[in-house]
């Protein structure tokens, strides 16, 4: 059977993943393509549980440490139950968020480093994304569209924060262009999604 394709969308808090990932699927799926949409942390039951603890604002005493391997943990779940059995039955997967989140906001946000890279090679195993889309906005831009909204327990960390996963995210995408698609996140919904779903057309 042949492999699908492993689409992942990356960006700050707001920068308009959902929002994109909702826009691909329909086209997709209107051009007769099956696809599974699933988002991290979280995207099987397990997983779901996991996300309660990392995000929950209430879990202050968290260590970085743990924090890391929480992700990591709810990862290594959805690669095994969800997105490998689909890309071998040839479907496509949209993630919203894989290991580059980790990269970014514990390797970079967290100033956790090259250990976060490593910890996560053992949670996905060869399980790497064919195109991964970053929706480049600032940090402030991001929280001027959530504002309003509930924020969870990494949302409400500082600005600093924030500015250095950004800082990360950058890292990621001049490291690895070959995957990594930067895509101005400060145009319009419309905007964006043509030159996603052409990057995308052009793939499969
Ligand atoms: P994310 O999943 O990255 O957190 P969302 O897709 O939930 O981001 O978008 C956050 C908010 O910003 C939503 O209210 C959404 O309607 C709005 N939004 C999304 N894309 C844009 C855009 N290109 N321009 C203006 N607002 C947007
Ligand atoms: P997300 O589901 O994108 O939040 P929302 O639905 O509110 O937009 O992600 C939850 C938070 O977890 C988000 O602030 C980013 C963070 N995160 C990490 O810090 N590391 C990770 O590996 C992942 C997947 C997410």
């Amino acid at each position: 059977m042949s492999r699908g394709c492993f689409i992942t969308f990356e960006g700050l808090d707001g920068s308009g993943k959902s929002t994109q990932i909702q826009k691909l699927k329909e086209f997709l799926e209107a051009e007769g393509r099956e696809v599974i949409l699933t988002r991290e942390p979280g995207g099987t039951d397990i997983g779901e549980k996991i996300r309660g603890i990392i995000l929950d604002p209430s879990n202050t005493e968290m260590a970085d440490m743990t924090e890391a391997y929480l992700y990591a943990a709810a990862r290594a779940q959805l690669v095994r139950q969800l997105i490998q059995p689909a890309l071998s039955e040839g479907k496509i997967v949209i993630c919203d968020r894989f290991v580059d989140s980790s990269v970014a906001y514990q390797g970079f946000g967290r100033m956790m480093g090259e250990s976060v890279k490593l910890l996560n090679s053992f949670a996905v195993d060869d399980c790497v994304p064919d195109i991964t889309f970053l929706l480049r906005l600032k940090p402030q831009g991001g929280h001027a569209r959530i504002a309003g909204r509930e924020l969870d327990r990494i949302e409400l960390e500082g600005m600093d924060f924030h500015q250095r996963t950004f800082e990360g995210y950058e890292k990621i995408a001049s490291d690895e262009k070959d995957r990594v698609v930067v895509v101005d996140a400060s145009g319009s919904i419309d905007e964006i999604h043509e030159v996603i779903r052409d990057k995308v057309r052009d793939f499969l």
